[in-house]
């Protein structure tokens, strides 16, 4: 009999983990960040920016929350035109507030204006458009009373030792992630299929301080080996993302707010993963962020992502009164439109084999399963584009946009040129396709 292989003392531990194949193929997600922080609407983070205290904050926003325009499904249609598969929405943000009717807090959408759980029909009309729903949990909570209040973030961070040990008389962080158990029960038993589950984030304080949470916050504060079997015994298949701090409690790993270089690995192997981006910065509407990224540098991000084997989650952030504002519905308009007529080089694809050379300015994609290379040009060439190792290896290129062919580059032009053996170079339209990036669909033998 064979003896078992020992597990290595430092390896992370075997935790069952999430099913992502339906996440590696739909590749585009739209994240949204909503909350009472909307009307502030100047970063999802001014409760900590500005010091806001509690009371202060409820009586600015939570008494004034009124989404009056909230209609999901234009939100739904937003998304799925502009081809995403799925979403995650700020359930709870670091704010502390609720969107859906939480038996655990009075501090909830249906105790405001709008009277009625938001999440549900979010939720319902997400899924009629075919978008898969998923869920952002945040670990911080800026306004619970059991929430032990630490020196680093919070609108409290900056009080004394003394004061801040006054303020934190009576506070039990263990009723606290008792409380939030409670939560993401509800949450993955009362609102159907929940795909994703996305905890924000982690601070914990060095190694022999990790019990001192007012020093920061990890996988003892939150109790993250608790909270993670519980998700797993409620959905087993659910997508947990990688903030609880816990090695081996995840299933995709997330940068934020820059582009990877290259496929994400850990400890050398290489993961699922997700960017998560915005349209201007602030994940939480913003109403004078004047950093708007245009359609085209988006869809380069998307297409940057799944060349690099990755997703993208791309932030909208609804406005207090429950709206997706002009700037983001054309953003989103625009990558639909795109998306409309190259989604073959996104949906099912990855990052090309290694062995395929990526020419100036390209990014490449692949689709396994129907064998086709997509070469997204990013700066459009004069005449010309060559592709080295692929001339034995295509059979027919066209461009995406319109299907038509694209045909070698031959007679004298080929002649003025040093070309290596293999080189399939292709002639190309002298302008530039009206599309935000062109995309060349090459069919392999
Ligand atoms: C951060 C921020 C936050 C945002 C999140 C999205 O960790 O705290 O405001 O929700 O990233 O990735």
């Amino acid at each position: 009999m064979a003896a078992k292989p020992k597990a290595s003392p430092t390896a992370a531990p075997q935790l069952p983990k999430g099913d992502t194949r339906w996440f590696v193929r739909d590749r585009f997600g739209m994240f949204i960040h909503w909350g009472l922080y909307s009307q502030g609407a100047r970063h999802e983070w001014l409760m900590n920016n500005e010091n806001i205290p509690v009371e202060d904050y409820e009586k600015r926003y939570f008494k004034r929350f009124d989404p009056d325009l909230y209609n999901p499904e234009l939100w739904a249609a937003a998304a799925a035109n502009a081809g995403m598969k799925y979403f995650v929405v700020t359930a709870k943000h670091h704010e502390g507030f609720c969107l859906w009717n939480s038996k655990y807090t009075d501090y909830k959408a249906p105790n405001t204006a709008a009277k009625r759980d938001l999440l549900k029909p979010m939720v319902k009309a997400f899924r009629e458009h075919g978008v898969r729903a998923g869920v952002y949990y945040s670990l911080l909570d800026w306004h619970h009373p059991d929430f032990v209040i630490d020196n680093r973030i919070g609108p409290y961070r900056g009080k004394t030792d003394a004061e801040r040990a006054a303020l934190n008389k009576g506070r039990r962080m263990e009723r606290y992630a008792e409380y939030m158990r409670n939560q993401v029960t509800e949450l993955l038993t009362n609102y159907g299929d929940i795909d994703v589950l996305w905890f924000d984030f982690s601070y914990p304080p060095e190694k022999d301080k990790a019990g001192d949470f007012t020093l920061g916050k990890g996988r003892m504060a939150w109790e993250s080996e608790k909270l993670y079997a519980l998700v797993r015994k409620l959905r087993p298949d659910i997508i947990v993302d990688n903030r609880l701090d816990l090695p081996g409690a995840w299933d995709i790993m997330t940068p934020e707010q820059c582009q990877p270089r290259e496929w994400v690995t850990h400890e050398g192997q290489k993961v699922v993963w997700e960017a998560c981006q915005t349209f201007s910065g602030s994940w939480g509407y913003h109403r004078d962020e004047s950093s708007w990224r245009s359609t085209d540098e988006l869809v380069r991000t998307l297409v940057d992502c799944v060349s690099k084997g990755g997703n993208l989650l791309m932030n909208v952030g609804p406005t207090g009164r429950g709206e997706f504002d002009a700037r983001a519905l054309d953003r989103l308009q625009g990558i639909g439109e795109w998306m409309k007529r190259h989604n073959r080089s996104i949906y099912g694809c990855t990052a090309a084999p290694a062995d395929i050379p990526v020419p100036e300015n390209c990014r490449l994609t692949w689709n396994p399963e129907t064998k086709r290379l997509y070469v997204h040009v990013f700066a459009w060439p004069f005449s010309h584009i060559h592709l080295d190792n692929l001339a034995d290896k295509v059979e027919y290129a066209q461009l995406l946009n319109d299907a038509s062919e694209l045909r070698p580059m031959g007679g004298w032009h080929a002649g003025q040129i040093t070309n290596k053996a293999n080189t399939l170079s292709l002639n190309l339209p002298a302008q530039k396709p009206n599309v935000a990036v062109p995309v060349i669909e090459l069919f392999m033998k």
